[in-house]
């Protein structure tokens, strides 16, 4: 039964986890993708083509644009393109060619296929093969239904920071898609939400995550520390360190239990009552990735509580981010190979995984039968200046920034 929730303005309908059913409980663990996969330079090469260069990829929400004509440059796995407002929903990109471009004149541009969600979530897919690429709502079966539990509109744009990580992207997913670790890694996320709750179901190329709130006001440790101690240890045996003080707060997680997407393969979207962000991950090489979270909170929310949603998030997100430079180094020495994943709290990543792992060797498949690399952004090998362009006026639009704004020499090997 869904459990309903009064929030300030509206009352939020957010589903409860479907129980497992006894088969699932009996289910035998997976392995791992081989432990090669998170360093090589020849399967990063091949994910491009068959998995971020063939799927949708999320890139940000609507309320980032202010008014039509506004637009970013992104760049994700080397391919720059432009996203531009036309409309308060409508949104159009467009392929930056590697040669440089004025825009202060009209230049022609090949359009690439773009996706706005019922709640404006912003996809681009690269696919540019003739029959096009799998339809939205097929490859997200579900998504767009699920996703009206939450409401976007009651919540604005806040602010955005990066991480620059020195791991794979998938150390991140793998992280990111199970919470067996979250009771030792996250006090924080521990004390806020009830772990033995966390659940994560997959979907058709997302998962949805679940895990019950805490409803009443949670224990928060501030550190006392006696200024005297403090200060100089030749205050030894003049006074004693003060117990760390526990104090009753809110909840920063908000008021009812999230509503966190991952979306195959490398961004989640998660929700909260006092805001909600996306976390857009980019690889660049297959020991480097870029991370970019958006903040959107509900609007007329205090600036108290937008920082304290803000620290509650980034005290979480940088947990993780040092796991995973840990367990990258372990990796980049051969300490892994391949091992098994628990079949039911590790099933995100069981999922995950597999999608890669099926997506990648059968396009891999495509290519030796072939006897050549394919790339589905190069529509059938048929050469990309020949593909049908848009001339486009940029002379009364406005940049909004690049996305990365870092520049990196990986970026540039098209
Ligand atoms: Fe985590």
């Amino acid at each position: 039964m869904p459990a309903a929730v009064a929030s300030q303005t509206k009352t939020y309908t957010i589903s409860k986890p479907p129980e497992y059913s006894e088969a699932e409980k009996l289910l035998p663990g997976e392995h791992t993708l081989p432990a090669t996969w998170w360093t090589s330079q020849a399967v990063f090469d091949l994910e491009k083509r068959s998995i971020f260069n063939k799927g949708w990829l999320y890139c940000t929400h609507k309320y980032k644009f202010s008014k039509d004509g506004d637009y970013f440059l992104f760049n994700i796995m080397s391919t720059e393109f432009y996203i531009i407002r036309i409309g308060e929903s409508s949104f159009k990109a467009y392929h930056k060619p590697s040669k440089k471009v004025d825009l202060t004149k009209p230049v022609d541009l090949v359009p690439i296929h773009t996706f706005v969600t019922d709640q404006g979530l912003i996809f681009v897919n690269f696919n540019l093969v003739k029959e096009g690429p799998i339809p939205f709502d097929e490859y997200y079966l579900g998504l767009q239904e699920e996703m009206k539990e939450y409401n976007f509109s009651d919540y604005q744009y806040y602010m955005s920071y990066e991480l620059d990580g020195k791991f794979n992207w998938k150390t991140l997913m793998d992280g990111y898609q199970e919470c067996y670790h979250c009771p030792t890694a996250h006090p924080g996320l521990n004390t806020a939400f009830k772990m033995n709750t966390y659940k994560v179901i997959p979907k058709t190329n997302y998962c949805r995550h679940y895990a019950e709130i805490v409803r009443e006001d949670i224990s928060v440790l501030k550190e006392e520390v006696d200024p005297d101690v403090e200060s100089s240890w030749f205050a030894w045996g003049k006074s004693e360190k003060k117990l760390p003080e526990v104090r009753k707060e809110a909840n920063p997680g908000g008021e009812f239990d999230g509503l966190w997407v991952y979306l195959y393969p490398t961004n989640g979207i998660n929700c909260y009552s006092p805001a909600w962000y996306s976390i857009r991950v980019l690889p660049i090489t297959p020991t480097h990735t870029v991370l970019q979270y958006d903040i959107y909170t509900k609007k007329g929310l205090a600036e108290k509580e937008k920082k304290e949603f803000v620290d509650f998030l980034q005290q979480v997100e940088i947990e993780d981010f040092d796991l995973c430079e840990l367990t990258q180094k372990n990796l980049n020495q051969g300490v892994y190979s391949t091992g098994f994943l628990h079949p039911l709290k590790e099933r995100g990543v069981v999922y995950y995984q597999t999608v890669v792992g099926e997506m990648v060797k059968k396009h891999f498949a495509i290519e030796k039968e072939h006897g050549k690399q394919f790339d589905p952004m190069y529509a059938d090998g048929t050469s990309f200046a020949s593909l049908k362009k848009e001339t486009v006026d940029f002379s009364s639009f406005r940049s909004l920034g690049e996305l990365p704004e870092t520049s990196c020499p990986e970026y540039n090997w098209h």
